[in-house]
């Protein structure tokens, strides 16, 4: 069945933001497949069981919270290019934002397209103070990325645990965003 909020759908420039669905496992399955995307994302190394599992948790966010990690369409093609949008950690009382580029679509500034989008509406509906990330130490593009869009890199980050280990905290202060 269709989730109720999933319309939510993003145009920019060269890519159509739109809810990711079950249906898209086989691009999902083959992008963590990519031994650099899976350790990127913190993955499993079964792969196709952990899209499985990401896209249930995926429909099932939509479904809650009206929003959700988005797949990437470029326009000009009609190719699956990645994942961005918002995840809510109830645990931890935050707004996450998580993001994948098929490694063929990296260097065209397609993850700072796609998370301008996010980014500005979760600041116009005031979704939370912060936004935050984690990626792996060591990682040479997504610095760039991140700084590019407002995020700094928490001196003093409380991972959380296994999970975020070898991972660094990035924040974003949305009241800054359009100032
Ligand atoms: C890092 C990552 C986001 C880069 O994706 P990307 O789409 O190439 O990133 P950007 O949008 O920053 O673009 C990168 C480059 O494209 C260039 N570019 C080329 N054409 C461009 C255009 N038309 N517009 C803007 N930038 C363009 C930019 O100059 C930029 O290069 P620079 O950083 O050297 O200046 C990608 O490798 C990735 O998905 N990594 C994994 C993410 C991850 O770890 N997720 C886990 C946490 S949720």
């Amino acid at each position: 069945m269709a989730a109720p909020h999933a319309c939510l759908t993003f145009i920019t420039d060269r890519l159509v933001l739109r809810p990711l669905v079950y249906a898209d496992l086989d691009r999902v399955s083959e992008l963590f497949a990519v031994p650099t995307v899976a350790r990127e994302l913190g993955l499993d190394a079964r792969t196709l069981m952990a899209a499985k599992d990401r896209l249930r948790r995926c429909e099932a966010h939509w479904d809650r919270y009206g929003y959700g990690p988005s797949g990437l369409v470029e326009r000009s093609t009609g190719v699956f290019v990645g994942l961005a949008g918002l995840v809510r950690n109830e645990e931890r009382d935050e707004l996450g934002i998580e993001f994948s580029i098929t490694p063929d679509r990296r260097g065209r500034g397609y993850a700072t397209e796609a998370l301008r989008a996010w980014i500005a509406w979760a600041a116009s509906r005031r979704l939370a103070d912060h936004l935050v990330t984690t990626v792996p130490e060591h990682h040479t593009a997504m610095p760039q990325t991140l700084e590019r869009l407002g995020f700094v890199a928490d001196p003093d980050p409380v991972l959380d645990g296994a999970a975020e280990r070898g991972r660094v905290r990035w924040c974003l202060d949305l009241s800054l965003v359009g100032s």
